[in-house]
């Protein structure tokens, strides 16, 4: 099976940004511009406080609604945090797990990651663990180093039947938010390192449905360049995802 045999995903983090209306406005614009998702998987990461309102919104479509962030335990005195129950409660299917944000500036520890994939899959909501090195490990030779290590933590507690709903999504750290996206040599190679991860982990045929995304400055105008990558399998778009004259496009790139 190649890359092409697994169905896009393009998801939109929109991060701590939009007011209530704006994210209303948004999510009404994407459902109403968007195809019947036949031919690729279409979703957003919400603010856990617009969840109900994006997903009643995006309810009987294909559009998908996810958390940025779920806590692993299920309920408890763990002020602040959002559970499984929770996200599903309002009406989401989905989270990312170990976003770059949340492991650099919120110092979540790589032994979170698999408790949270793990949380996720037994309360039906499907994960997305992100991985990603910073500049100065890229820069240090690190780089396929770092991402085996939060492969490994973040999937430890993944049984086979689970590998077919959880997807990766790889974005260097470097990459976010600051205009420089990775060289198309750079994407191709992280991301058959993450195959190759796969590969030797579990089985072929399980390995080859786990879609592997990538994210980091992702625009309209390099969106088809970066598909076309064997190994891609999707695009999370944090900034080009808070209006739709640049999430529409990227959405839509020609395959
Ligand atoms: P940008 O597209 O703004 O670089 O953000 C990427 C990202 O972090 C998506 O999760």
């Amino acid at each position: 099976m190649t890359s092409k045999h697994r169905k896009p995903y393009i998801a939109g983090n929109w991060k701590m940004n939009l007011g209530r209306a704006q994210a209303l406005d948004l999510i009404k614009t994407i459902k109403g511009r968007l195809g019947d998702g036949s031919d690729r998987e279409v979703a957003v990461f919400v603010p856990s406080v617009y969840l109900a309102d994006v997903a009643a919104v995006a309810q009987g479509s294909p559009l998908g609604v996810g958390a940025q962030n779920i806590y692993y335990e299920t309920e408890g005195a763990y002020t602040g945090e959002t559970s499984c129950q929770m996200i599903r409660e309002v009406g989401a299917d989905r989270t990312l797990v170990g976003h770059s944000e949340r492991r650099h500036l919120f110092g979540e520890p790589d032994e979170w990651m698999a408790r949270k994939m793990r949380c996720a899959l037994d309360h039906g909501v499907v994960p997305m663990l992100c991985v990603g090195e910073t500049l100065d490990e890229r820069k240090a030779n690190r780089t396929e180093r770092v991402l085996k290590r939060q492969l490994e933590a973040g999937l430890m507690l993944l049984k086979p039947d689970d590998y077919h709903l959880a997807s990766i999504a790889y974005e260097p750290v470097w990459a976010i938010g600051t205009g420089e996206v990775a060289t198309l040599e750079q994407i191709g190679a992280a991301h058959a390192c993450i195959r190759k991860f796969l590969a030797a982990k579990i089985e072929a045929e399980i390995a080859q449905t786990v879609r592997v995304l990538y994210g980091g400055s992702v625009k309209p105008d390099n969106a088809a360049a970066i598909m076309a990558l064997p190994d891609v399998d999707g695009l999370l778009v944090g900034g080009a995802s808070l209006k739709p004259d640049t999430f529409i496009p990227i959405v839509e790139f020609d395959s």
